[in-house]
Parts: structure tokens; C-alpha cells; sequence
């Protein structure tokens, strides 16, 4: 397929991107800075600016399409992820300015010259636990998709307002548009330099609900939505299979989430943040596992 997406030079962004381009996808990063990576193409836009998202979206991908002399090709499938990734980077009317109205610019103009599958990244924020003032409990426990998202942060809030907007221009276009509430984003050096201290320290992932999702493991998430078609308006948790954290799933339940309902029996190590909707309607299958990775004498 022939992709624009936004946001490939970011962390999660480049994974994906890499990972899409070695599907066979032709991709074209959007973003404000380059992506060095061969085999992709950049733009160098801001989804801010409406008029720009409409005339990327009407661009050649790369000077080598100028020899056939057919013209522009267009895109078969945009993928959004550019944005400031969470508060207390920017002002917080700026980190909401640049996420609600950047989304708004590309889904508007991706729906308007009729894409008819548009991928957007939300957040695991949207649940109202990570970037809460004080301790937040979820209302229950594992976090699934039909979940009341409720955060108190402009960050979360701008990711709700975005989902909004996407099931908007889905229910006008018919177009297939699928939101993926993204987990703590891991790059495979993290599995070394990170989760040690994780498990020193449990504490510091409750607000996370113990969640990650490897970042080429989230390239084969975005790979399976743009591969399946005909689902309208969705919404996933995109997360590993299990806890990115070594203590049992019941044993967190206790220790850090007591009095939370758990709404159903959990596996062993089941993930607290479910990727149950992705395994089941894309088949997605966990490749890049935690224990895979972090050196065993600190598992
Ligand atoms: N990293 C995580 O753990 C995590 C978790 C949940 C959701 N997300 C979401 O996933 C997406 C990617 O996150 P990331 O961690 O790679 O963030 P990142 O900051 O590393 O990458 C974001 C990219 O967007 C670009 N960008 C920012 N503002 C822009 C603008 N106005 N115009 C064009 N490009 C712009 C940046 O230059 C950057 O390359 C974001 O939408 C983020 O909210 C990330």
C-alpha cells in the first residue's frame, strides 16, 4: 500500500515506519524533522496548518515517480501519530492545540479526498489513571475498549477529543478509521536500560496499569489494521499479551489495585491494559515478549 504517515521520526513512529517498509509498503514520513532510514521518503509539514495536510496528501511520494509521467498517485491509507506525546513538554493548551486540532487536519483531509483507511494513534492515557492529580484507581479492572475514558489532563483529554473526531468523520465518509489506545511505547534497547529498574521499583508502573507494547510489535498492530478492512470506527488497546512487569497478575491486582472490580478471570500474567479485541478481530500474535529480552538475572 501507499501510506502518509505522520510522526515517523518520533519513537514509536520510526519502528513502525521500518517496519510497514520491509511489509512492502511505500511509506512517506510527515513530520517536522526527517527520518534518516532508507527507503522512506519525508515531508517536512505541520499537522497544524489544514492546508498543508491537504496538499501532502496530494503530493508525489518521491522525486522517482516523476519518470513514469503519470502524474501523482495518491495514498491508498494515511497513518497519524504525529503529536506532543504527553504533558509537560509544552504548555498544556499547546500540547491540546497541536493533538486536537493536528488530528482534526489530517482526518479532515484524508477523508476528503476519499482514503478510505486512516489509522490514528490514541493513548493509554485516555483511562484517566496515568497523568491523574493524586492516586486514580481504573473503575475496573483489566481496561477494555468500551471502557468510560475520563481523564483529567489536557494530554488524555486531547487523545478522547481525537477519538471523537475520527468516529465523526467515519459516520460522514463510511471510511474504515481505527484508533489505537497505544500502551508505554518499548524500543528494544529499553528491555535492558528500563525494565530493571522496574522491577526494582514496581510503584512507578501503576500508573501505566503495568503496561508496554514493544514498538515492532505495535508495526505489526498498525500492519493488521491497514490489512483489515471493513470495520468502520474501532478502537484498540494496543499492548503486549502480558504485565511488562514479573510479578503475577494477581499479585498486582492485590498490591496495587485493591478494592478495583476485576470484571473477569485473568491468566497467569494477563495484561491489566487488554489486547484481547486486537488478538481476537486483527490476530495480532505477540512476537517480541519482555522475557525475551531483559537479561535473566534481573527477571
Ligand atoms: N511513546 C508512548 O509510550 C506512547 C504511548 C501512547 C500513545 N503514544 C502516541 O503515539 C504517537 C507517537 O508517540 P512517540 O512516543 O513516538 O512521540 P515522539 O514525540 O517521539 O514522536 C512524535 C513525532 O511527531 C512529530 N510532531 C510533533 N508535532 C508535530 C507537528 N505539529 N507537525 C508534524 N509533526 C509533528 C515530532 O517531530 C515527532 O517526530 C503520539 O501520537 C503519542 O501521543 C505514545
Amino acid at each position: 500500500m501507499r501510506i502518509l504517515f505522520t510522526g515517523g521520526s518520533g519513537k514509536a513512529g520510526r519502528h513502525v515506519c521500518r517496519y510497514l517498509r520491509d511489509q512492502g509498503h511505500r511509506v512517506v514520513n510527515v513530520d517536522l524533522t526527517p527520518l534518516d532510514e532508507p527507503g522512506i521518503d519525508n515531508l517536512r509539514a505541520d499537522i497544524t496548518d489544514a492546508g498543508a495536510m491537504f496538499n501532502v496528501l496530494t503530493s508525489y511520494a518521491g522525486l522517482d515517480e516523476l519518470d513514469a509521467g503519470t502524474g501523482v498517485q495518491g495514498y491508498d491509507a494515511v497513518v497519524h501519530f504525529a503529536a506532543i506525546p504527553r504533558i509537560l513538554i509544552a504548555p498544556d493548551h499547546e500540547t491540546f492545540r497541536v493533538n486536537a486540532i493536528g488530528t482534526y487536519n489530517v482526518i479532515e483531509a484524508a477523508v476528503k479526498l476519499g482514503i478510505r483507511k486512516i489509522v490514528f494513534a490514541s493513548s493509554e492515557t485516555t483511562y484517566g489513571v496515568c497523568f491523574a492529580d493524586g492516586r486514580v484507581d481504573p473503575h475496573s479492572l483489566p481496561v477494555e475498549e468500551d471502557y468510560d475514558v475520563d481523564p483529567m489532563d489536557s494530554y488524555g483529554l486531547s487523545k478522547v477529543v481525537n477519538e471523537k473526531t475520527a468516529r465523526t468523520f467515519q459516520r460522514r465518509s463510511g471510511a474504515d478509521i481505527y484508533g489505537l489506545r497505544i500502551g508505554n511505547v518499548i524500543e528494544p534497547d529499553e528491555y535492558r536500560t528500563l525494565f530493571p529498574g522496574f522491577f526494582a521499583d514496581p510503584e512507578q508502573r501503576r500508573r501505566n496499569l503495568f503496561c508496554y507494547i514493544d514498538a515492532r510489535d505495535l508495526g505489526q498492530i498498525v500492519d493488521l489494521c491497514l490489512k483489515t478492512d471493513g470495520l468502520g470506527f474501532q478502537i484498540f488497546n494496543a499492548g503486549n499479551d502480558t504485565n511488562g512487569m514479573n510479578l503475577p497478575t494477581a499479585e498486582i491486582l492485590a498490591r496495587f489495585f485493591p478494592g478495583v472490580p476485576v470484571t473477569r478471570d485473568l491468566a497467569e500474567n494477563e495484561a491489566l491494559f487488554s489486547n484481547r479485541k486486537i488478538r481476537d478481530m486483527l490476530g495480532f500474535r505477540e512476537e517480541h515478549d519482555w522475557r525475551a529480552y531483559v537479561p535473566k538475572e534481573a527477571q
